[in-house]
């Protein structure tokens, strides 16, 4: 839920959004920006972007349906990509990705409890030489083994915890 402590967040998103003559047009460019704002695109804000551009809620909604790029759920501070492309997928990109779930006790799409973790899968990264392949934020782990979960994730959580 978006609260009222974001409002800087709004002003920023309708100074954005009054940049644009035509701001129908630019629904995708205010998507991105929306979600580079506030993290995620909840109904809530899609409604308040349909009414800044005068455009039916339906038309945002099927935008951000549309791309695997938006999404509706916060993420966490650490975002878990795993590669189910092709070359990981035969060398066991599900078998991680289940491990991932189990030890963090997520599906895909959702926040760990402490907001640190969220896994979304993509397709093929360009990395299929190093299969099976997970991305935490930038960072490329390559040849990646179940076993191997637990101690990349500690490696973050260490991180998130100094940081922030
Ligand atoms: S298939 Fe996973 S990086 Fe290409």
């Amino acid at each position: 839920m978006i609260c009222k402590g974001e409002n800087v967040l709004f002003q920023e998103l309708d100074a954005f959004i009054s940049s644009f003559e035509e701001k129908e047009g630019e629904l995708i460019a205010i998507l991105h920006k929306a979600q580079s704002l506030f993290g995620y695109l909840p109904r809530e804000l899609q409604e308040y972007i349909a009414d800044k551009i005068g455009a039916p809620v339906a038309k945002v909604n099927g935008v951000v349906s549309f791309y695997n790029y938006f999404t509706t759920e916060p993420r966490g501070k650490r975002q878990i990509s795993v590669c189910l492309g092709t070359a990981c997928y035969v060398r066991g990109a599900e078998k991680v990705l289940k491990e991932l779930k189990r030890v963090l006790n997520v599906e895909v799409g959702q926040v760990t409890e402490d907001g640190v973790f969220s896994i979304d899968c993509l397709r093929c990264f360009g990395a299929c030489m190093l299969a099976p392949v997970i991305v935490i934020d930038k960072d490329v782990h390559g040849k990646v083994l179940p076993k191997d979960v637990k101690g990349i994730l500690e490696q973050y959580r260490e991180k998130a915890n100094v940081h922030e």
